[in-house]
């Protein structure tokens, strides 16, 4: 596959000596100074109307584009925000990841991605990248709650929100999370609801903050309902919150021999989810019929499978877009002072979920 220029693509304009036009090349062309193209960039409104319009006409005549690191040297900061997420591959974050970016476009922003893999090593060299690119600003998923690396960045002189995980105090920084506990209560609560009395809850690694609280949220569930959690509910941990550990979890879900076999599944994620499906089908196994499964995200696949799947919303895109309003709000507004929001889940019944039945299921292998 050749990656040639398109021929028919327009020759970038040059300016001397066959370097980009420069900021030279515009005034001369509007018949302005430097200072005055330079005012129409960064303070258009002190510019009159005309000669903001024939400035305006000789950018776009001499294809002119800024050279931002000329300013970034000047302040010392460059315009670009971090956005370190756990998993690039989960759609629950690429969501998240628009509402950064489109907030950050609105503020003339660039955003760059950043994985941690849940790993504490690779968010620490993550945050090294932004201190050392001189990043404005950075929205962080924290992988856990250990703040130093974070306070680190801080000290630094960039400023950070962290989303979705580590509800840090107001005094260090703003927060956005969603409540999982009321995300797994009500999960809870729609299954047994549902006449569902066992229920194998697949979790990622119980140490990551979401998977934790949601586990609790279903055993608020059993316990307003008068069941025994220890008795109603198996937790099956997996390593990862990815398709293939949901995938490769089914046996032991399924385990428990014909009078603990669970009726129900509830996936710390629509991964988990997803990939605990695909194992079901292929042991010819009926969702909801032989096990009703629940996920958590509500990412746009969960409504595309058949059956769809009943899973707890989370608001992905308005949870990155309130965090990057947090941080331009500390960027901007001298008077910035730290929030804390909480966004509230919803669940969205679909078809992997149904009321339970009295015969054991069969062909469980
Ligand atoms: O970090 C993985 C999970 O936590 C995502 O799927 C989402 O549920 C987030 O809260």
């Amino acid at each position: 596959m050749s990656f040639a220029a398109d021929p028919a693509a327009p020759e970038p304009v040059r300016g001397a000596a066959g370097r980009p036009v420069g900021i030279n090349e515009v005034a001369a062309r509007a018949g302005v100074s430097p200072a005055t193209v330079s005012n129409v960039l960064n303070r258009p409104e002190r510019v009159a109307g005309d000669t903001r319009r024939r400035v305006e006409e000789a950018i776009a005549e001499l294809d002119y584009v800024r050279n931002s690191s000329g300013s970034n040297l000047r302040s010392g900061r460059s315009d670009s925000i971090g956005l370190v997420v756990h998993d690039v591959t989960n759609p629950f974050f690429t969501e998240v990841a628009r509402g950064v970016q489109d907030a950050a476009a609105g503020e003339g922003r660039a955003v760059v991605l950043l994985n941690s893999d849940e790993q504490a090593s690779w968010q620490s060299r993550s945050l090294r990248l932004l201190a050392e690119q001189r990043a404005a600003g950075a929205v962080v998923m924290p992988v856990d709650d250990d703040m130093s690396d974070l306070l680190w960045l801080r000290g630094r002189g960039t400023p950070w929100v962290v989303l979705d995980r580590g509800d840090v105090g107001a005094d260090l920084g703003c927060s956005v999370t969603v409540d999982n506990h009321a995300g797994g209560l009500a999960a809870g609560r729609h299954l047994i609801g549902l006449g569902h009395e066992r229920v194998t809850f697949v979790s990622g690694p119980l140490g990551i903050e979401q998977c934790a609280r949601r586990l609790d949220g279903l055993r608020a569930a059993c316990e307003e309902s008068g069941l025994a959690p220890e008795r109603a509910i198996r937790v099956v941990e997996t390593p990862q919150l990815n398709p293939r550990s949901g995938e490769q979890a089914v046996e032991e879900v399924l385990a428990g021999g014909p009078r603990r076999r669970p009726q129900a599944a509830f996936c710390a994620n629509d991964q988990l989810a997803l990939g605990l499906l695909k194992s079901l089908g292929a042991r010819g196994l009926r969702v909801p019929d032989d096990l009703s499964v629940v996920g958590y995200d509500d990412v746009d696949v969960a409504g595309l499978v058949h059956p769809g799947l009943t899973t707890v919303a989370q608001p992905k895109y308005e949870l990155g877009r309130a965090a990057m309003r947090l941080l331009h709000s500390e960027l901007s507004d001298a008077d910035h002072v730290h929030q804390r929001l909480r966004f509230e889940p919803e669940l969205v019944v679909r078809g992997s979920t149904a009321p339970a039945t009295v015969a054991t299921p069969e062909h469980h292998g």
